[in-house]
């Protein structure tokens, strides 16, 4: 597979907003001021706005309009089809340093939808510097899925595979092994001695890789499969039910991944339905995600559980710092406010200690904020 991600770039139809920031300054004020206001960051809405357009048959010169933060619309023109020769691409223009090119080509093949949280536009400002001309308060902005593409007509490589054989046996083995071992008895006990008020009808994961990567980092994320597979036996004992929806959300899934998670009733569902499905009767799980997950989440939901990486007061927000795709923040801690955290064996289960599970309190033991829906 050689599918790659390129920024498309925003502009506004009728050029700046009179009111836009000045300087790099004023705009990290701005963008503080707007997070810190509650303006929601991500909703259903405007997701599934971005969802609607992006699924129509777009042509090269469609346009993709979004709503920015501060009420701006900002348009989004598709290339789709375009191959831009040399690589970098030039797709928007010259280049703006003189560093060698290389031969390759880039092919623009369908718009797909970015994310960006306060933390993530704010190293862009530190990165790139401010510039007027562009929009930046954009957390749902366009991406274009692309093919890098060689002198000699090859697609160039960028995720290698194991076989679905490999894959599927592999799988199954560690299935088998936890099985006998019960390794998640543990996360179980805790499910059941926290859940029962809790009405939870449905699992939903974003990021857990897949099964077939060629890297070293496919046991984790086998391990990270198998335990939505065990989550799922579980809330199928608890509901007395024979199906469980059960949805995995990752950009990286293949036709062989689907294929062997279905054996599973496990369903592959392709960004961004999985935000959509997450609600308050749902167990949320989202591990090292290269999209800002928390933020999201707790933007659009208020999960029954959710398992995810421990919430610390980091926000990876300060230049010089580094940034993180899916930091922490003021609204995620708040939402915190609304469970109890478990440490249920990650270290020993998935190799992790630092992944734990967050149960919501009972409502009347929340302290504010109405349920999260759209
Ligand atoms: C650092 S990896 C973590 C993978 C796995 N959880 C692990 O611990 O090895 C981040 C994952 O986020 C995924 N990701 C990127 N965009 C995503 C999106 N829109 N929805 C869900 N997952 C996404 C990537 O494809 C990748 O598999």
């Amino acid at each position: 597979m050689g599918l790659s991600y390129y920024a498309c770039r925003g502009q506004w139809p009728e050029g700046v907003p009179p009111d836009y920031p000045e300087t790099e300054e004023e705009a990290l004020t701005r963008l503080d001021e707007l997070y810190t206001s509650g303006v929601p960051f991500f909703s259903k809405a405007s997701i599934r706005s971005a969802l609607e357009q992006i699924q129509r048959p777009l042509v090269e010169g469609d346009k993709v309009l979004i709503k920015a933060l501060d009420g701006s619309m900002v348009e989004y023109t598709m290339r789709t089809g375009v191959v831009s020769k040399g690589f970098p691409p030039l797709l928007d223009g010259p280049p703006d340093d003189d560093k060698p090119r290389m031969t390759e080509s880039l092919v623009v093949k369908e718009a797909t939808i970015n994310y960006e949280c306060r933390a993530g536009m704010r190293h862009s400002i530190f990165r790139a510097g401010f510039k007027r001309h562009v929009p930046l308060f954009c957390p749902i902005s366009i991406y274009f899925l692309c093919d890098v593409r060689r002198e000699d007509g090859q697609i160039v490589n960028v995720t290698e595979r194991i076989s679905r054989e490999k894959a599927h046996s592999e799988f199954n083995e560690y299935l088998q092994i936890w099985k006998g071992k019960d390794r998640f008895k543990k996360m179980k006990q805790i499910l059941d001695s926290t859940t029962a008020s809790l009405d939870i009808t449905k699992i939903v994961a974003v990021s857990l890789g897949c099964l077939t990567y060629a890297y070293g980092s496919r046991g984790s994320q086998q391990k990270q499969h198998g335990m939505i597979i065990a989550l799922r036996d579980w809330l199928k004992e608890k509901n007395k039910s024979t199906h469980v929806p059960c949805f995995v959300q990752d950009p990286v899934y293949e036709d062989d991944d689907k294929a062997i998670l279905a054996e599973h009733e496990v369903e592959v569902i392709d960004d961004p339905l999985a935000w959509l499905e997450m609600d308050d009767q749902s167990i949320v799980v989202s591990i090292a995600s290269n999209v800002p997950s928390k933020e999201i989440i707790a933007d659009v939901s208020r999960p029954a559980v959710v398992i995810w990486y421990r919430v610390t007061d980091k926000d990876y927000d300060q230049k010089g710092r580094g940034g993180l795709t899916d930091p922490c923040s003021a609204r995620v801690r708040k939402m915190m406010e609304w469970y109890d955290c478990h440490d249920f064996g990650a270290g020993e289960c998935l190799g992790s200690e630092e992944i734990l599970m967050y149960v919501r309190r009972p409502k009347t033991l929340c302290r504010d904020e109405g349920e999260k829906s759209e």
